[in-house]
This record gives C-alpha cells, sequence and structure tokens, in this order.
C-alpha cells in the first residue's frame, strides 16, 4: 500500500481532488467508483471548487445504496451524491451507475449493477472510506464476506453513523443495504482509501498491518497491487 500523510483534511481533499481531476483529463471516459458518508463532503468541495473540467464522458459508480430508500429521497445516497458531486459538477444521469433501494427484486437489482460495471470496462479508479468497524461499502465484518454486490445486514454502529441521513432518529435507518461486493471494489484498477479523524486510527493500523482477515473487511486491501491510503495525521497516528 501506498501510504500518504496529510497535515489536516482540507490538505488531503485538495490533493484528492487534484488526482481525480488529472485522471478525468487525461482519461476523459474515467469509470469512478465513489463513497458517501462525512469522509468524502470535502473532497467532494474540493473537487466542485477546483477549475472546471470537462465530466460529460465521465461514468460513475456509488458503493452502495439503503434498502427501501427511494432514489428520491433526500435520505438516499443517491440524493447525497446529486447535492454534492452531479448536480454541480454537470453529471448526467445516463452517466450515474447506482443501486435502487426501492427496486421490486433487489436481487435483481444487484445483478443488474455487476452487469452495468463489466458493461463499462469494470471501474478505472474506487475512491473508499472505511467503517469504524473496518467496512467498505457495506461489506461489514462477520465470518464471510460477500464476492459480489448484494444485500447487506447493517449493524448498529453504521446504522448510528448513518442516522444524521435520517433526522438524527437511528430507528429510522434501514437495517439493509444493497452494496458492491468485496469481488467488485478489488476488482477496480486503482484504489484510494480516504480516512480522517481520531476514530479511525485503530481500524487504519489493523486494515494495513494486522492480518487479512473477514473480521475488518478492508484488510483484504493489502491484497490488491495498486492502493493509495490517504491519511490525516490523526487517522496515521497508530500506525
Ligand atoms: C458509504 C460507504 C461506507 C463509508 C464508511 C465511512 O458509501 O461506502 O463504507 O465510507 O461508512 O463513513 P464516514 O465517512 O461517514 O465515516
Amino acid at each position: 500500500m501506498n501510504i500518504q500523510i496529510f497535515d489536516d483534511v482540507r490538505t488531503l481533499s485538495a490533493e484528492l481532488a487534484t488526482r481525480v481531476l488529472t485522471e478525468v483529463r487525461l482519461q476523459p471516459s474515467l469509470v469512478l467508483g465513489l463513497p458517501t458518508g462525512r469522509t468524502p463532503l470535502p473532497f467532494y468541495q474540493a473537487l466542485r471548487a477546483a477549475p472546471a473540467a470537462d465530466w460529460s464522458l465521465v461514468r460513475t459508480f456509488n458503493l452502495d445504496e439503503f434498502a427501501g430508500v427511494s432514489p428520491g429521497s433526500p435520505a438516499s445516497y443517491r440524493a447525497y451524491m446529486q447535492r454534492e458531486l452531479f448536480g454541480p459538477m454537470g453529471v448526467a444521469d445516463e452517466n450515474v451507475g447506482f443501486l435502487n433501494g426501492t427496486a421490486a427484486d433487489l436481487d435483481a437489482e444487484c445483478a443488474r449493477y455487476e452487469r452495468a460495471i463489466a458493461a463499462a470496462g469494470g471501474i478505472d479508479l474506487m475512491i473508499l472510506g472505511i467503517g469504524a468497524n473496518g467496512h467498505i461499502g457495506f461489506n461489514e465484518p462477520g465470518p464471510d464476506l460477500h464476492a459480489r454486490t448484494h444485500r447487506a445486514q447493517l449493524q448498529p454502529g453504521t446504522r448510528a453513523s448513518n442516522a444524521a441521513l435520517f433526522g438524527g432518529d437511528v430507528s429510522r435507518v434501514p437495517e439493509s443495504a444493497l452494496s458492491m461486493g468485496m469481488a467488485t471494489i478489488l476488482q477496480s484498477k486503482a484504489v484510494v482509501l480516504i480516512a480522517t479523524g481520531a476514530a479511525k486510527a485503530g481500524v487504519v493500523r489493523a486494515m494495513m498491518n494486522g492480518r487479512i482477515t473477514t473480521s475488518v473487511p478492508a484488510s483484504f486491501l493489502q491484497l490488491h497491487p495498486c492502493v493509495t491510503v490517504m491519511l490525516d495525521r490523526e487517522a496515521a497516528s497508530r500506525r
């Protein structure tokens, strides 16, 4: 893993925005994998503030979406992405790949997503956050992991950390979600994982230096040949 440590979140986010924009300029039809959550918010802000780039050919696939939450709901990850990135950067709907948590058949929806990613030629650059429990996407720790896009049961801590999207009421956070699987993520050509804040320091250490284990799904990134881990000083404090 290539480790980069930054003085603060702002510098980290600006550097990642520069990397993404450089790749968009070099490869206008770049296929990006994208996360939601709190960590990438300053990165999306940095992209919005950056000099204009042509996003008309860029295609995106987000990692996950809540089951039972429609794309039009303000609590959906689809709505988050529209607010934070797709709307401001002018990413057209037809270039946005997203899981639909209200599809009639969720298993068929997961299979459709895998086909769509394959048809796009796979993901060129996957950007990930990491859960405090070591999840990537919604691949939660457990006795086993899923290779492909699947329906995932969310752990209590994961639901709690998403409560803000549901008016702070954790009981309204769905108990399940749809998520890319581990192989879907690991088949990306390049991966950048971002982690900020002291609360992530322990899991960052386990991910980078611990055993590869389903108890820390992010530890499987040790097997990928092209991973960059971008950390602020606090997240890097227990390496
Ligand atoms: C969200 C996602 C999750 C988050 C993780 C960290 O699309 O894939 O794995 O990246 O839960 O969330 P934050 O950044 O809110 O700590």
